[in-house]
């Protein structure tokens, strides 16, 4: 069986959720405002991101393509998102680039979803080991990808059973994607959180917007654990096991990033709620983007994935109405406390 196939059935099965470490959102608090001024239905959802039109701040995070169940979870999402007027992004395009079987398990995301942001999505090992900018260009026609999206990915890499540890020149080589290709080029880890510093040397280096995908919800160190384990890879094993909480927690990100740059900020790892969406965007994100609980509905229908994505909307917008926020803009900026864990975090950052 294939890698993506073990990650989605690891995915589907196993716990692979963070134990210890939370996203710390719970450290953020939005004040209940009893005088609203607003009826609910007055009430807009709808921004831009890139340039792009979402009728909410929230895409579905990037997950699979590559393998025949990931064809149908691409199909199924493509459908819903193209409903809902959200965004996503595919999987790791790597398996596409040669393959044209393969190709059609990324390229039926924009059959299903003509008009929606869709991103294009490789590894920052693959660049550092020679993918190009020729190569790029070609995942990007394969969707007609309106971003390009390089996940940093070296927590996982390295505990991977056949990870590529070669993580040299990443920043280089994300500057020449940056110079050539036609659409923005997007950075985003798979989990363990971009940190503030990190953060400030991409936006210096020319791309567009960062996705801090922090720890607090799905642990790659714990799907490589179990592929590990099923492989009888015991260092590697061990790896899992000690690394399955590491990382920056999503909250804490967050705030590095929006310390540290001017970019858009698009916040995941452990979104779970409307609410947790509307604490992001009052801190700064300009979208929001949530993977793993879409993977389940995902297998099963374009309405089941429709309905999870109804549901965080529907509680961002009640969030909305519960602080008096008539629309995204005004989200931006309303005031917020923070407390705990956070602000110890907050201290030194
Ligand atoms: C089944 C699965 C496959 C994933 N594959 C990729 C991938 O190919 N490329 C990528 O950038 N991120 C990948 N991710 C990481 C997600 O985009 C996201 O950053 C991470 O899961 C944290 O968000 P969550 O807690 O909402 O799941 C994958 C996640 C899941 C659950």
């Amino acid at each position: 069986m294939g890698r993506k196939e073990d990650h989605i059935r690891i995915c589907l099965h196993k716990p692979v959720q963070s134990k210890r470490v939370r996203t710390l959102f719970e450290n953020v608090h939005l004040i209940n405002n009893s005088l609203p001024e607003l009826d609910f239905n007055e009430i807009d959802t709808s921004t831009k991101f890139l340039g792009h039109d979402f009728s909410a701040p929230l895409m579905i995070g990037a997950m699979t393509g590559g393998a025949e169940l990931a064809g149908t979870i691409n199909r199924n999402l493509a459908e819903a998102a193209q409903e809902t007027g959200l965004g996503m992004a595919v999987g790791s395009q790597r398996a596409g680039l040669y393959d044209k079987v393969l190709a059609d398990t990324y390229a039926v995301t924009r059959k299903r979803a003509p008009n929606i942001f869709i991103g294009s999505n490789i590894g920052g090992a693959q660049i550092s080991a020679g993918f190009t900018v020729t190569d790029g260009k070609k995942l990007v026609e394969m969707i007609e990808a309106d971003a390009f999206y390089i996940h940093l990915n070296p927590a996982q890499e390295v505990v991977q059973p056949e990870g590529d540890e070669r993580y040299r020149n990443v920043l280089s080589r994300i500057k020449e994607f940056v110079d050539g290709l036609d659409v923005p080029v997007v950075v985003k880890e798979v989990g363990f959180g971009i940190s503030g510093e990190v953060s400030g040397k991409l936006e210096n280096a020319g791309v567009s917007a960062v996705e801090v995908a922090g720890m607090g919800g799905t642990s790659y160190a714990a799907v490589e654990y179990y592929r590990a384990q099923s492989m009888h890879m015991r260092m590697k094993e061990r790896m899992g096991e000690l690394f399955w909480d590491w990382g920056i927690p999503t909250a804490v990100a967050l705030r590095m990033a929006s310390k540290h740059t001017k970019m858009p900020i698009v916040s995941s790892g452990g979104l779970r709620t409307g609410i947790d969406i509307a604490k992001s965007i009052a801190m700064g994100a300009s979208l929001t983007a949530v993977a793993w609980p879409l993977l389940r509905p995902a297998t099963m229908s374009s309405d089941a994935v429709k309905q999870r994505l109804d549901e965080l909307v529907y509680g961002l917008k009640t969030a909305m109405f519960l602080t008096g926020c008539r629309n995204i803009k005004e989200l931006r900026s309303l005031r917020y406390v923070i407390t705990g864990e956070l602000k110890d975090w907050e201290e030194q950052i």
